[in-house]
């Protein structure tokens, strides 16, 4: 698929569920977003047909997202079934690793490649308190699970806010020294409920590239598999990479790959911009795989050219309502 701007369309992210089993801070009130009715969320078979009409119209890699996607039950058999699509097809997840030690074999024999994690601190109390009483030993026992089982690479999403882990910048690159583990900085976006945000708080890439630069002889190192928006560095003989995920202050919607599913189905071209189309009574109207293509080749024709972040717009949904 390509757009109006001769991107080539081939990604689609797939949120299977609003419900999350962490609160962080920049992402969603203390008490949570409002859930939507059940009856609005796409059922398991739902989803199969949706991607697999996206695969029919040329999607290749598809991303499942939540909310925390592994809340969502039978997400396993939902894997297999996407993995019987299509040989090429390259599956990933992105998980707050909470439940991730316990499924990480079931995930990866279901047909899924591999996964990106989110620990935005390497401290207890602190992720604790980010994250509003979640347990970083539990997501450790989720990043050992992945790397295990070879789901990888492992990829490691960290937030940074000023003032909350910017001091430990070091310490989150560090741990790509013995491990095959890509961490990778992404600056705080201004979305609904993101109660940490303001201009003052965005730790940007060129700060953090900046910090790190007087640590080590860092060297431009390839993108490990999955490729997306980041750019990366490696230290000599380390296992792992550092990458910079410029979302604001450079951003890179001319070459953005992507189309993203809601999980009450609707179709959304740019996580940041308002457009969307309404897929959950069309697949529940009984229509066909080429008709349910059709409309993802359309949706993805008029994706929109960028976003308007910096230039104060605010999405109505929060991160976990939209997928990340
Ligand atoms: N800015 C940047 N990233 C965010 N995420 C959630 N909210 C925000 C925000 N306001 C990230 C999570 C997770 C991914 C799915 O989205 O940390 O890594
Ligand atoms: Fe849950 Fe992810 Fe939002 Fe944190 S950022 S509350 S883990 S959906």
């Amino acid at each position: 698929m390509q757009d109006k701007l001769g991107r080539r369309i081939d990604y689609l992210r797939v949120s299977v569920t609003d419900r999350c089993n962490l609160r962080c801070f920049y992402c969603m009130p203390e008490d949570g977003v409002p859930l939507v009715d059940r009856g609005r969320i796409l059922t398991l078979e739902e989803f199969a047909r949706l991607i697999e009409a996206a695969t029919t119209a040329g999607v290749r890699r598809v991303r499942f997202t939540g909310g925390e996607p592994l809340l969502r039950k039978g997400l396993p058999g939902l894997i297999r079934t996407v993995a019987g699509l299509r040989a090429d097809l390259d599956i990933a997840l992105t998980t707050n690793g909470v439940l991730l030690a316990g499924m990480a074999g079931e995930l990866k024999a279901a047909g899924l490649a591999r996964v990106n994690i989110s620990l935005d601190t390497l401290r207890p109390e602190r992720y604790a308190a980010i994250t509003r009483g979640g347990d970083l030993d539990r997501v450790w026992r989720g990043i050992e699970a992945a790397l295990a089982e070879g789901l990888a690479p492992v990829k490691i999403n960290t937030v940074l806010v000023r003032g909350v882990n910017d001091d430990e910048v070091e310490d989150l690159a560090r741990l790509t020294l013995d491990r095959a583990l890509h961490v990778r900085f992404i600056e705080l976006m201004p979305i609904r409920f993101a109660a940490g945000w303001a201009p003052d708080r965005l730790v940007t890439a060129a700060v953090i590239r900046e910090k790190l630069a007087g640590w080590g002889d860092w060297e431009p190192a390839h993108p490990p598999a999955g490729g997306g928006p980041a750019r990366y560095f490696r230290l000599p003989g380390a296992q792992g990479t550092v990458g910079f995920i410029p979302a604001l202050s450079d951003h890179f919607c001319g070459s953005c790959n992507r189309l993203r599913l809601t999980a009450t189905g609707a179709l959304r071209p740019c996580l940041y911009h308002a457009a969307e189309t309404d897929v959950r009574e069309l697949v529940r109207g009984g229509a066909s795989i080429a008709e349910l293509a059709d409309v993802i080749r359309i949706a993805a024709a008029g994706k929109p050219s960028g976003h308007r972040l910096d230039g104060g717009w605010r999405d109505q949904r929060s991160m976990s309502q939209l997928g990340g």
